[in-house]
C-alpha cells in the first residue's frame, strides 16, 4: 500500500473512535472516517503506519443500510464539512446499538471482564437540540470573518449557520453573531501568526437564559455595547456577555481570566425537582434531560440512611438530585466556582444535609474515607479515578460504589481494578447522553462481596 493510492474496501465494523474499519487486500485495517459497517466504499490511503492505515471516502459505492439517505431531512446541513458529530447520517437505532457494543468491548479488552451485566441503552426520544454547551472557533474563510466547528480532525474552521444538536437558541445566536462580525471592524485569530483577537465563541445555555463567552486574544472586547445590543435582540434580557482572555499560544479554550460584561455571569437550569445556578466557570451536563435518567438510575440505587460521598461532584447535581433520598451526601470538587454554586444551589432549593469540601478528590478522600459512609458516587472527568482513589475505596470497604462515566475505557479499566479489590459488578447502563457523535455516557453499580 502506499500513500494517496485508491482502494476499494467493504466496511466491516466501527473502531472505538466512531472510524469505519475496513481490511486491505493484504489484511490490514484500514481506518475511514465517515464510514459505517456495511458500505462499499473507495477510499484514499491517507497515513500509513506499520499495520494499519487512515483513509477518506472517494466514493460511496454502495450505502450501508444504517445509513440515512442523502437528502434526508434529519441529516444536519453542518454534516458534510463540520468535523463535530460523527453519526449524523447513521440511523439513530445503528448508534445505540453501536454504543453498547463499545461498552461491552471495553469491558471484554480493557478490563477482562466477559459478559459484564449492561442493561439496554436508555435512548432519546428526540434525539436533537439536546446540547446545553457549545464551543465555535472563530475564523477567517474565504477573506470574512466567520462563526464554525473545525473541520475533522484538524484546525481548518468551516463556517457553520446551522447545528442540529445545539439548543435552537444556539442556532439563533450564531446568526446573529455571524451577521455582526462582517459588519464592525474586528480582527479574528490566527493560529499560525499568534496575531487577531477573537479566538472562539462558547454559548452556555441554560432553561431560560444564555451565557456568551468570546475568548479572546487580548484582554477588551471593542464594541461591546454593540455586542451586547445585539444580543438583545436575539435573547431578550436574560443573558450574560462575558470575556475570557486568552492570550497564550495554546489549544487550552479557557484561561481562568474571565470579565462579565453583561448579566450575572450565571445560568439556572432544572433537572426534576432540583433548581441548579450554573455559573460559566462550573461543568454541568450537557443534556439536562438525559441528565434527568441518569440521576434517577444513581437514585434507585441508595437508601434513606445511606451516607454517601459524591466525589468529583460539581456543583452538587448528584448529589442534591439524591439529597432527600439519604441521610447525608458529602461532595467534593476541585474548582471554586463549582462549590459556590454548589452552596448556593443546597439554599435555593431548601437541602440541608448536602455539605462541599473544596479540593482534589484524590488528596481528601484518603483522609475522610474512615467517617462511615455507605456508598460513594464517582462521576471523574475522561481520564477515570485517580488510583489513590480506588485504592483508598477498597482499603475502607465502602459497601456501595455508583461510577458514572463518560469514557468506556477507563470506566472498564477502574471497575476492572475494583473487582480485583472485592467488589462485584452489579449492573451497567449506558445512557444516551450525546446522540450523533459516538460518545456514551454509563452508570455502573458495584457492591462489596468479600
Ligand atoms: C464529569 S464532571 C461531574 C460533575 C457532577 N457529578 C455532575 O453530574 O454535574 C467531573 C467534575 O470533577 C471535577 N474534578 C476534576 N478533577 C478533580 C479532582 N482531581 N478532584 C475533585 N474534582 C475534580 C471537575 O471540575 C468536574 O466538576
Amino acid at each position: 500500500m502506499r500513500k494517496n493510492q485508491e482502494i476499494v474496501l467493504r466496511i466491516k465494523d466501527l473502531s472505538s473512535k466512531g472510524f469505519g474499519v475496513g481490511r486491505a487486500e493484504n489484511g490490514q485495517a484500514v481506518f475511514v472516517a465517515g464510514a459505517f459497517a456495511g458500505d462499499l466504499v473507495k477510499v484514499r490511503l491517507l497515513k500509513l503506519k506499520k499495520s494499519y492505515a487512515y483513509a477518506k471516502i472517494v466514493q460511496l459505492i454502495e450505502p450501508s443500510a444504517d445509513r440515512l439517505s442523502a437528502n434526508d431531512k434529519k441529516i444536519c446541513p453542518a454534516s458534510a464539512d463540520c468535523g463535530g458529530c460523527q453519526f449524523q447520517e447513521l440511523e439513530y437505532s445503528a448508534q445505540l446499538k453501536y454504543k453498547e457494543n463499545l461498552l461491552k468491548n471495553a469491558f471484554s479488552k480493557i478490563g477482562n471482564i466477559e459478559n459484564a451485566p449492561i442493561s439496554p441503552i436508555i435512548a432519546m426520544q428526540t434525539p436533537y437540540d439536546y446540547r446545553s454547551k457549545a464551543t465555535f472557533p472563530i475564523g477567517m474563510v474565504k477573506g470574512k470573518p466567520v462563526v464554525g466547528m473545525y473541520a475533522y480532525n484538524s484546525h481548518r474552521v468551516v463556517p457553520v449557520s446551522h447545528c442540529n444538536i445545539q439548543k435552537p437558541v444556539c442556532r439563533s445566536l450564531i446568526k446573529a453573531v455571524s451577521g455582526l462580525l462582517s459588519e464592525i471592524p474586528v480582527s479574528v485569530y490566527d493560529e499560525t501568526t499568534h496575531k487577531g483577537l477573537l479566538r472562539h465563541l462558547v454559548v452556555r445555555t441554560g432553561a431560560e437564559d444564555v451565557a456568551v463567552i468570546f475568548v479572546i486574544n487580548g484582554t477588551k472586547l471593542p464594541d461591546a455595547d454593540k455586542w451586547i445590543s445585539v444580543l438583545k435582540n436575539v435573547l431578550g434580557e436574560n443573558f450574560s456577555l462575558i470575556i475570557n482572555a486568552n492570550t497564550s499560544k495554546t489549544n487550552v479554550i479557557f484561561t481562568d481570566k474571565f470579565t462579565i460584561l453583561h448579566g450575572s455571569g450565571y445560568i439556572y437550569e432544572t433537572v426534576g425537582h432540583i433548581k441548579y445556578r450554573i455559573s460559566h466557570k462550573s461543568f454541568f451536563q450537557v443534556n439536562p434531560a438525559q441528565a434527568h435518567r441518569l440521576f434517577d438510575i444513581a437514585a434507585s440505587h441508595l437508601d434513606k440512611d445511606d451516607r454517601v460521598l459524591d466525589a468529583y461532584s460539581g456543583i452538587g447535581a448528584i448529589a442534591l438530585y439524591i439529597a432527600a433520598k439519604v441521610r447525608e451526601v458529602v461532595c467534593i470538587e476541585l474548582i471554586e466556582s463549582a462549590v459556590e454554586d454548589g452552596i448556593f444551589n443546597a439554599n435555593l432549593n431548601g437541602i440541608s444535609n448536602v455539605s462541599f469540601e473544596l479540593g482534589a478528590a484524590e488528596e481528601i478522600i484518603p483522609d475522610i474515607l474512615d467517617r462511615g459512609f455507605d456508598a460513594i458516587i464517582l462521576d471523574p472527568p475522561r481520564k477515570g479515578c485517580d488510583s489513590k482513589i480506588l485504592s483508598s475505596i477498597i482499603k475502607q470497604r465502602i459497601p456501595k460504589i455508583i461510577y458514572v462515566s463518560c469514557d468506556p475505557a477507563t470506566f472498564a479499566r477502574d471497575i476492572a481494578n475494583l473487582c480485583e479489590g472485592g467488589y462485584s459488578l452489579e449492573q451497567v447502563t449506558p445512557v444516551d447522553m450525546f446522540p450523533m457523535t459516538r460518545h456514551v455516557e454509563s452508570v455502573g453499580v458495584l457492591r462489596l462481596w468479600r
